[in-house]
Formats: C-alpha cells, structure tokens, sequence
C-alpha cells in the first residue's frame, strides 16, 4: 500500500506565490509518476489572506495557475501584531482538522512565521523555503520573521551558500540545512517562455532598454514623509530624462496621498495598479535599469542581468551584490549611481548557482527523504 505525506503549503502575501507556483506543480509531477516511491503526498493550500486585493493575490493563482486554496483564513491588514495574532489563530484549528507531518512556509512575511509559531507548538515538523538570509537589520520587521521562522523550524532549505553560512553560524545543526537554489527563478524560468514581452512594452508605450523600472513598499522608505518625500524628488529628477514605470503598492500610494506628495511637472512617471507577474518580469528583463526595494525583484534582476539599484542600506540576498547585477544605493547617491549604470554594459553579472528552475523537484526530493 502506498504511504502518504501530507502537507500543508503556506502563502499570504503576494511574493510567496511566485514561490508556492513551482512547489505545487513539482508536487502534482511526483504524485503523476508512478515508479517513484511508494510514498505519495497530499498537499493542500492554506492562503492566509495577508494579501487580499485581485491585484496583490487572485491574479497570481489564475496566472501562475496555482490550484485554489483549501482554506482561506481571511485575516486582512492590521498592525504586526494583530495580523500575527490573527494567522495564528485562524491556523490552529486547519492544522488540528488536517494533521500534516509537514507545514512548509516560504519567505519571510507575517504569514510565514504566523504559521511556523503554531505548528511549532503543535509539534508538527516545519519546513522552510528561502532559509538563512539575513539583512542583519532588526529595524526589518521581515528580520525578524526569518529569525523567528529558522529558529523553530525543523528543515532549512536554502536559496544560496551564504544562507547556509549564516545558519551554521547562528548553531543549527548541518543535518537541518539543504542547499536546494532558489524557487523564485523557477517560476522565472517556467513562465518565461509564455510571456508575450512586446505586448506588455507595447501598452505602456516603452522601448526596449529605454525605461527604468521602479518599486518602492519597504516601510523604512514610504512610511515617513521625511523619507519618502527626497525618493519622490529624486525620482522626479531621474524621470525628466528617463521614461520610469512605477506600479505603485497600495501601501506606497495611501503614503504619498497622506503625506500630499507628487512628481514634479515635466518628469515621465507611469504611475499605475499592481501589475502582473508577467509584466513585472517583461519590465525586469527589458529595463535599462530596475530602482527597487523588494527582495524578489533584485533576485530577478539578477538572472537577467539588468543592473538593479536597490534603495536600502543592506541585503538579506548578498549574493545578488557578489556575483549579480545588483549594488546598494541611498537617496543622496540614487543620480549619480544611476548615472554610473549609465555609462556601464546593458547587461552585466552572472546567475548564482542552483538558481536553474529545478529548485522545487530538489525540495520535494528532500522532503520525501527528510
Ligand atoms: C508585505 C510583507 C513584505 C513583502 C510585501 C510585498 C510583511 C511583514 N511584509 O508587506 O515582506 O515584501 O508584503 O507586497 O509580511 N494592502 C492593500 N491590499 C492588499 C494588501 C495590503 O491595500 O491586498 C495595504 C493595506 O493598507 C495594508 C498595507 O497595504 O495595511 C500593507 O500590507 P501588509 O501585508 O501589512 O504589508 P506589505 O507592505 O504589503
């Protein structure tokens, strides 16, 4: 008889789908293949509901067709607290009603450690996706959601070397950790091949190399209008000589609305929604250069070379700095670096290792010998 391994796949806010896409087709992949084992697994997906606008959720599922959610828990915005205090309460009774031997977080958002808290307690096994980085930066409240997360989590699957570094210095055992490369390329890779790049340059009236691709959300930049306020000057700046495409998180927008912010007259600033995976990856693949704070877009960046400015005093992903396109900016050197990029190759840096699109069948590997 063939034995199961139920799971429990965790997402919530928007850059833990493009990391849940690959984990379950690898999953419905080993189950289709017979030969393979005896075991099977039972995966179901939780959505936390972190993230709950068509834009910021439903569009990925249909786009990076993720099977529906088996529970939506619903939990909405709220303060750091009461978001986590949320998840955690509404997670309780799925994992009392499904018992997993596995939950398996990604990233490092409240819904990852939410989660990783109460099956923790529960004494279900956890895994997590995207272990080790650290930005060394407490004031990141996503620092401590990788610290907390690491900490309780019985298998650390890791996106790069220094990930593995920073756990065996932090004490965790070797045999909790695994080199499996990093999941985000491999939705990458996936879905490259059906994106269709001239259309989407096409509708914002962009030219290939031409633009400069912009996302800002980090509460350390749009929170306080003493931050926010020079990066909307600055940009304003760069913008009244390079077209800049800006899809604006509905954080960064209710910020600049509060604060009574605005581009100067005379710069090219495409303020617009929440785009799609397949226009963020176009935008990545086609800018001249990315201005950014996420996590995910330097990553990006880096596989397809375009140089990226990051607009943080550190990474979490050091790796994208070392051998990718990737370099730290601030807001008083943000016209002169880009100036730098400027005058540089159009394409520059080399992709990691292990950052191959076969990091899903690696860590479904892993878990069925775990
Ligand atoms: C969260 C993650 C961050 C990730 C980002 C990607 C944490 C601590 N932060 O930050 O790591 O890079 O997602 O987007 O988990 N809102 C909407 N619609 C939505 C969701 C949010 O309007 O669908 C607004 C709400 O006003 C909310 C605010 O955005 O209060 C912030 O949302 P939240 O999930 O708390 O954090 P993000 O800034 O999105």
């Amino acid at each position: 008889m063939s034995k199961t391994l139920k799971l429990l796949l965790i997402a919530g806010a928007r850059p833990n789908f493009m990391k849940l896409a690959p984990l379950a087709k690898a999953i419905q992949n080993h189950n289709a293949r017979p030969g393979n084992g005896d075991i099977l697994i039972d995966s179901r997906i939780v959505h936390t509901g972190q993230h709950y606008d068509t834009q910021m959720s439903q569009v990925f599922f249909e786009e990076l067709g993720i099977p529906k959610p088996d529970f939506n828990l619903e939990v909405g915005s709220g303060s750091h607290a009461a978001q986590t205090a949320e998840i955690m309460k509404r997670f309780e009774p799925v994992c009392l009603e499904s018992t997993p031997d596995w939950v398996l977080v990604v990233g490092d958002v409240n819904s990852t450690m939410a989660c990783t808290l109460v099956a923790a307690k529960m004494g279900i096994r956890v895994a997590h996706v995207e272990a080790g980085l650290r930005s060394n930066d407490r004031t990141m409240p996503e620092e401590i959601n990788r610290i907390v997360t690491d900490a309780l989590a019985d298998f650390l699957l890791t996106p790069s070397q220094d990930a593995n570094e920073n756990l065996e210095r932090e004490g965790v055992p070797e045999e909790k950790i695994r080199l499996v490369g990093n999941i985000m390329i491999d939705s990458l890779i996936a879905h490259l091949k059906k994106i269709d790049s001239g259309a989407a340059l096409k509708r914002f009236s962009l030219k290939d190399r031409g633009f400069v691709y912009v996302t800002l959300h980090r509460p350390s930049n749009v929170d306080s209008k003493e931050t926010l306020g020079p990066i909307v000057e600055e940009l304003s700046m760069i913008a009244k000589q390079w077209p800049v495409i800006f899809p604006i998180h509905p954080r960064t927008r209710k910020r600049m609305t509060d604060f009574g912010l605005a581009f100067e007259p005379g710069a090219k600033v495409n303020l617009i929604d929440p785009i799609s995976y397949s226009e963020s990856i176009t935008f990545t693949e086609r800018a001249r250069c990315v201005l950014t704070d996420s996590g995910g877009l330097q990553e990006e960046s880096t596989y397809f070379g375009t140089p990226c400015l990051t607009l943080r005093p550190n990474t979490e992903r050091p790796i994208t700095v070392t051998m990718g396109s990737n370099c730290l900016t601030t807001v008083q050197s943000l016209r002169s670096d880009f100036q730098i990029i400027l005058k540089g190759p159009a394409r520059c840096g080399t992709v990691p290792p292990l950052w191959d699109g076969k990091t899903a069948e690696r860590i479904v590997a892993a878990l069925l010998s775990a």
